[in-house]
Order: C-alpha cells, then structure tokens, then sequence
C-alpha cells in the first residue's frame, strides 16, 4: 500500500496568516499536504485566493465549540500542528470571546496535539514580551512577559495566559511545543483587512491625528515560511522571535509617504489629549451603537509605547530574514490600492 502524503494540520487557515503559510507550504514543501481547520467550509470556498491550494483538505471545525472535528479520519498521522487561529481585537469591550479562542482554544490544540502525537507550534506575538516605555529597550526569546505594561489589554493578555498555561500544558502531556512570536504583520494578500487596517485608514486619509509613540512590523512573506521550518526543526527552541522594523509611529508614515506620496496627518496630539478624545468618542459610539472615527483608547495606549523585538536564533535556524521595509510597504499599499476602494 502507498504511503500516505505527509499531513500537517493548521487553524486560522482562513487568516492572512493562514493564507500565507499555506502558500509558503506549497511552495517549500508540495509534496505535504494541508488540513486547513475552517469553522465555516462555505467562507474557504466564497474566497478566490483558495481555489488554487489544491494540496488542502478542508475539516469543518473551531478550536472553540463542538470538538467532533478532532476524530476525523484525515487527522490521523498527522506530522504537526500548526496554530495560527485567534481573535484579533483591541479592545476592552466584551473579551469574553478573545479569551475563550485565545487561551481556552490554544489548550485545546495542546490536547489535540497529545492525542495525536505530533508536535506544535503556536504563532503568539512580540506583544508578550517586546512593549516597553523607551524606544531603547528590546525582548529577546530569554524575555520575561511584560504584563505590568500590557495586562490592561486584553489581546495581549490573552496571549500571556495562553503562552504560560500552553507550555505548562505542553509540558505535562509530553508535546514538542514551539511559540513564534511575530510583531505586525504587513504584506499583500490581507483579505481581511484587519492587520494592514491602519495603513488602509492612513490611505483614505481617515487618521485626524497621530502621537508619540512605537511601531513593529514584519513581512507576512518572511514569517510564514519561518513559522513551517520551526516545526520541522530537528532541534527546534521552545521560542523564535521573527523580528523586523521597530520605528516611530511617525517614521512609520513618513516611510509610507516616502513609498506612496500620501501625507499622513499634520498633528501630533500629545497621548493624554488624543486618549481623552478617543475614550469620550469610544463612549458616545458604544451609546449610539455607530463606530468611533477616532482610534480605540486602547489603539492608542499601545500606539504610546516603544516595541521592540530581538532575535537570537531565527536567523540561523529557520533560515529567516526580514525584507527591507520599503518593499514591505511598497507591496502593502499596492495591494491595498488594486484591492479595496481606498
Ligand atoms: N496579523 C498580525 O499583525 C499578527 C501579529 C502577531 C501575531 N499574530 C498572530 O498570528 C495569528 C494569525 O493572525 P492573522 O493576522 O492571520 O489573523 P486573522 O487574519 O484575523 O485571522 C484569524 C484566524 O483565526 C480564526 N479563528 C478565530 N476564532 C476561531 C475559532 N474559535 N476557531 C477556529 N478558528 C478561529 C479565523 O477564522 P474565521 O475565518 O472562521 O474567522 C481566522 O482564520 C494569530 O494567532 C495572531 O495572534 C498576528
């Protein structure tokens, strides 16, 4: 009898993420195919981007709700998991189900990956340990969480917990677990247009305003590939760090000026201003049930703060490397431009 393809499973397979370590998979390793987890099959066939992975295999499931999903036959065998899904949200408002996805959902996959027998890895964010107050300060994969600066936020909390609780888990049950942790990620192919929001809103010209703060960014393109080689690893760490750009939120869109000729906006309010603003237009829409035209308060507590990521080893082993920032950009908002009505 044939040998079966070699499997990999992988959540949040519908993310911009999901969409390019799906296709940095076909393209580095066809001959290993993809169990894309979709908690909606309908919303991976609407998507044209998907028609051409002819090496995915679809299950229909969540990593949080029913869990009949972990007993199908394809999942047998599997080589690794791969976890990508996650809520997204920054914002205080209503994380019960950030919490529930994020943490609940990430122990879940620990289990499934014990069941299964094969190892992990979980794509978390340079948020748990990489935020500080000065724009010196930078976390390697030895870093210790800063919770202190970002236990006010909920997505980054989340993240924390589930890092912690994940390894302890991981530990106890015997998986070979690996965290990623990436800061933004920028690059085409955003169907969502969730990560590259900001820059979409800076093209529509929507920010009145920006302050004082820091800014991380990495190529989707460098980390998607880097996240597959920490799994497949012979000697994978129990972190990488996919670093890229760390700037100034205003050096952030004079590069994208420079890149596309767009003016970012004029003023620079200072934080308390800009938060007081924010907090009051935030209040006024959750009353009116409309959207804020300001950023979230906590957008901008984050926008405040200096990020800032080291990496000792992704080089070296996962063969990673960050593109120049203007191509990241470049792209970006080409891609913006040909997809949306900016
Ligand atoms: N984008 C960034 O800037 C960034 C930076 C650092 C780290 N990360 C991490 O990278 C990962 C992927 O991010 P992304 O940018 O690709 O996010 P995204 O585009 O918002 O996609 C999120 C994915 O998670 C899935 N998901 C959400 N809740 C789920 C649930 N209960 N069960 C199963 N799937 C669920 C979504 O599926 P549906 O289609 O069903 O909604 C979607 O596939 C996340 O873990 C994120 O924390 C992202």
């Amino acid at each position: 009898m044939a040998t079966p393809p070699r499997r990999l499973l992988i959540t949040g397979a519908t993310g911009f993420l999901g969409r390019h370590v799906l296709q940095a998979l076909r393209a580095d390793q066809p001959e290993t195919r993809a169990l894309a987890l979709c908690r909606r099959r309908a919303d991976w066939n609407r998507q044209p981007w998907t028609a051409p992975l002819d090496h995915v295999d679809v299950i229909e499931g969540g990593v949080t709700g029913p869990e009949g999903w972990t007993g199908d036959r394809r999942l047998k065998g599997c080589a690794g998991l791969v976890h990508l899904a996650a809520v997204v949200r920054h914002s205080r408002r209503d994380p019960a189900d950030l919490y529930e996805t994020n943490v609940d959902g990430t122990l879940r996959m620990v289990r499934l990956a014990a069941q299964l027998g094969c190892p992990m890895v979980f794509v978390s964010t340079s948020g748990t340990v990489g935020c500080f107050e000065s724009p010196d300060e930078k976390a390697d994969e030895d870093a210790p969480y800063v919770e202190r600066t970002v236990g006010g936020w909920p997505y980054y909390d989340s993240k924390i917990r589930a890092e912690r609780k994940a390894r302890a888990l991981a530990a106890q049950l015997g998986v070979p677990l690996t965290l990623v942790r990436p800061p933004i990620l920028l690059g085409p192919g955003d169907h969502r247009l969730r990560s590259t929001g900001h820059v979409l809103k800076y093209l529509r010209g929507a920010y009145p305003f920006l302050i004082e703060g820091g800014m991380s960014f990495v190529d989707v393109r460098d980390a998607a590939p880097a996240i597959l080689r920490a799994l497949d690893h012979p000697a994978r760490r129990p972190v990488y760090h996919l670093n890229g750009t760390d700037c100034g939120v205003v050096a952030f869109f004079e590069l994208c000026r420079q890149v596309c000729g767009v003016r970012p906006p004029d003023y620079v309010l200072p934080f308390a201003i800009a938060h007081r603003l924010a907090t009051a237009a935030e209040r006024v829409a959750h009353l009116t049930g409309r959207k804020s035209p300001l950023p979230d308060p906590v957008v901008l507590e984050m926008g405040r703060h200096y990020w800032g990521l080291a990496s000792l080893h992704a080089e070296r082993e996962l063969g990673f490397r960050a593109r120049p920032p203007r191509q990241t950009l470049a792209d970006t908002i080409d891609w913006l431009r040909r997809n949306t009505a900016v």
